[in-house]
């Protein structure tokens, strides 16, 4: 008989990750369910939920053969051998750990509806990223419950980068699963690493305790941010003294002990992960009574909360001190290039410290919605706050929300921005002059624009 898998949870990891399995695997049905009826709505249509270069294709080729999605979540857990949890873990905003430990409640839902509906043995896999030990709460629960089931737990947490997902996930640096080391436990995780293998080379399948990969999951998101954090404090050390941090980063990236990647200075990282997986370490690291610990990591976060306000003070700063009545003009709004998921974004904080400097913003990405937009900025319809006062256009090209403006930022780096893919000379003919511009992820030729005629800033750059 085939393998069933189920996937509980339909977001930016659910719906890439199952896609792909169901695309590797043509003898394992996939379901991905969840609670939230639009999105599995959305699912089913060409219109997906989530961007993703390549996803569509896959999508279409698979959907209705042996990828499904439903919102009967609970019959399609009793129906599967392996059940994915890849549903959200963000940052508990109350009681106790609040704005550090991650909330799991969603996981827990998940396990009581697995204990209340599972009528035979089933392998259950954490996809989604969770403090270390989550797996012992999952299972108690089970255990707790009375199902007569037997479940293993297992910890498989995904390592893909919104914006490439689904490269990532056809040819992953490894995969990584953690389970109990008895018979059983053993056995689960050969199943799971027989999907794998189905395309990934079993040396790049790893296989550990169950705390070990809960724990690599928190550890790989600190050091890739720890990383950027690093160029961006250096990026303020560069702008004082005249370095540049481009040339820096190529300097130091050069030693094979350093290497290349992550070195690339920006108005900041974003993301659902690299906040709330570092608070919850830094969290987990205070509960087990390693406060030196905590605070390393945290400052982590300090730094790239430092950095996305130095952007927008630099903002007013340049602009003579004040953008109050101004317009300005934010390029991009996700939290990096080729996705629509502005979680964290960047983009959200740098147009709040200029909606509260009382500036006029004018918005465009090309992937995020008007609505989406309004949203994170706390906005009406309409973009207008509280007091209905309306400070935020959402536009449909770069060139709109240009017009007229006093300075404009480059907040995502999206290719169409770049200095070789814009007419930056037109832009600069429709803006007040002088004409600023601030390239929050450097990637533009500043040169090239200050020949233009803009007043052009860049991050760590003389
Ligand atoms: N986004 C990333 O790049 C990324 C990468 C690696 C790991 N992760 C981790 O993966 C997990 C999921 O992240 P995401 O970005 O896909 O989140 P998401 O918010 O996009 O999706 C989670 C989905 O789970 C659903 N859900 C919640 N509780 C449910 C329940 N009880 N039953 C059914 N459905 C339920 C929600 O409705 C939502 O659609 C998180 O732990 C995250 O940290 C994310």
């Amino acid at each position: 008989m085939s393998l069933k898998i189920c996937c509980i949870g339909a977001g930016y990891v659910g719906g890439p990750t199952m896609a792909k399995i169901a695309e590797k695997c043509a003898d394992i049905t996939v379901t991905v369910v969840d609670i939230n009826e639009a999105r599995i709505a959305a699912w089913q249509t060409d219109d997906l939920p989530v961007f993703e270069p390549g996803l569509l294709e896959i999508v279409q080729k698979t959907r209705g053969k042996n990828f499904f999605f439903s919102t009967d979540v609970d019959k399609h857990i009793e129906a599967a051998d392996i059940i994915f949890i890849s549903v959200n873990t963000p940052t508990k905003m109350y009681g106790v750990g609040a704005g550090r430990a991650a909330d799991l409640k969603y996981i827990e839902a998940c396990a009581r509806n697995i204990a209340r509906v599972a009528k035979g043995d089933k392998i259950i896999v954490e996809k989604s990223t969770i403090p270390v030990r989550t797996a012992e709460t999952i299972q108690k629960i089970l255990a707790g419950s009375g199902n007569p089931a037997k479940f293993q737990v297992l910890s498989n947490p995904e390592f893909l980068a919104e914006g490439t997902a689904m490269e990532d996930l056809d040819a992953p640096d490894r995969v990584l699963i953690g389970g109990e080391q008895t018979l059983e436990g053993l056995a689960a995780i050969e199943t799971l690493v027989s999907v794998y293998a189905n395309w990934v080379p079993r040396d790049n399948i790893i296989t550990t305790n169950l705390w070990s990969s809960e724990l690599s999951k928190l550890t790989a998101n600190a050091f890739l941010a720890q990383r950027i954090s690093s160029i961006n404090a250096m990026s303020a050390l560069c702008e004082a003294t005249g370095a540049d941090v481009d040339e820096v980063a190529r300097a130091i990236g050069l030693d094979s002990r350093i290497g290349p990647k992550f070195l690339k200075a920006s108005v900041g990282f974003g993301g659902s992960c690299f906040q709330k997986d570092i608070l919850n370490l830094a969290y987990l690291c205070s509960h087990f009574g390693l406060p030196e610990v905590a605070a390393y990591w945290e400052s982590v976060v300090k730094i790239n909360d430092y950095q996305k306000h130095r952007f927008s003070q630099n903002i007013v700063q340049t602009l003579f001190g004040t953008v109050t009545g101004k317009r300005i003009a934010l390029l991009g709004f996700a939290f990096k290039k080729d996705t629509n998921d502005t979680r964290e974004s960047a983009a959200i904080t740098v147009a709040q410290d200029l909606i509260e400097e009382r500036a006029r913003l004018r918005i465009y990405d090309p992937k995020v919605s008007k609505t989406q937009i309004f949203k994170d900025l706390d906005l009406d319809a309409s973009g207008c706050n509280a007091d209905g006062v309306c400070v935020v256009e959402v536009v449909t090209s770069a060139e709109e929300a240009c017009e007229s403006a006093h300075g404009v930022a480059i907040l995502t780096e999206w290719d169409a921005f770049k200095t070789d893919q814009m007419d930056y000379k037109k832009i600069f003919a429709r803006m007040e002059k002088p004409a600023f511009l601030f390239d929050g992820r450097n990637i533009t030729d500043l040169e090239q624009l200050r020949a233009i005629g803009f007043e052009a800033k860049g991050i760590g750059k003389p």
